[in-house]
């Protein structure tokens, strides 16, 4: 049985509300999941995806856009323009992802047409957070632009700059062969950096977002501060835009 498959079979068991299915078909596993009455997110990174998981049945679709850390598409779309093209061509919710770390980003994405934010990296970097404290602190010491992305054979990542990603890159540019570049991939993964800490050698998924990330917070910290300072936030556009009024 294919690991994905025996997911799908877990989390039905395990009666698990909601499931975000990404990187596929989204008609493989929609049927299956609500009929067992879960809600499906389908994670989409084009408006013509985003078509083809609602004619799927799913409930929401998430568009990351090319900010995001971790494995996307090939598009380069960002959250800035996916957003508005996905909410446009849908009539299911839209939830965007891809460089929001703060209440400005919530209500940028609220702004463009998103009816709920979908936050990786963010959460990445917190106390509850299973990544390993030095992976924490490689993305909280970040100030700058240290994210990059790696093609892969099947799709890109965004991935911190590191050790890891100068050698996998040069490998490519030297014409490295597919199994050698799987092999050193595999050797060096998100298991070496996130469960054994090797933050320079092997890979760490995080989004462009880090450069803005100071602090390992709690998860509750991040939703509250958000929560406190939203409404603020959204006067002051109110203020800023009262010239268009
Ligand atoms: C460590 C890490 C691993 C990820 N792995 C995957 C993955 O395997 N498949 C996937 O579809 N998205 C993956 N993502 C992307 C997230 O699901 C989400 O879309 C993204 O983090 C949102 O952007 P942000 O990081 O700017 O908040 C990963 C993200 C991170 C930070």
């Amino acid at each position: 049985m294919n690991y994905s498959k025996k997911i799908v079979e877990v989390i039905i068991e395990e009666s698990v509300p909601v499931a975000i299915v990404s990187v596929g078909r989204p008609d493989i596993y929609t049927d299956t999941l609500k009929a067992a009455g879960i809600k499906v997110l389908h994670a989409i990174s084009t408006p013509r995806h985003g078509q083809k998981a609602e004619a799927a049945g799913v409930d929401a679709v998430i568009c990351e856009g090319f900010e995001a850390g971790g494995h996307k598409g090939f598009t380069e779309l960002t959250t800035l323009t996916l957003t508005p093209m996905v909410a446009d061509a849908v009539d299911v919710p839209v939830i965007a992802g891809g460089g929001i770390g703060d209440a400005r980003g919530v209500l940028a994405v609220m702004a463009l047409g998103a009816e709920g934010v979908y936050m990786g990296t963010r959460f990445m970097v917190t106390r509850e957070s299973d990544s390993h404290s030095r992976v924490k602190q490689a993305i909280a010491e970040i100030k700058d632009v240290r994210t990059v992305s790696v093609p892969k054979d099947y799709m890109l990542a965004r991935d911190l700059i590191n050790g890891f990603t100068k050698e996998y890159l040069n490998m490519r540019q030297a014409g490295a062969s597919n199994s050698d570049l799987k092999a050193f991939l595999n050797g060096h993964s998100q298991y070496h950096s996130q469960h054994l800490g090797l933050a320079d050698e092997a890979e760490i998924c995080c989004g462009q977002v880090a450069g803005l990330i100071n602090e390992v917070k709690s998860a509750g910290e991040v939703i509250n501060e958000i929560a406190e300072i939203i409404n603020e936030k959204f006067e002051a556009l109110h203020q800023r835009l009262s010239v268009f009024l």
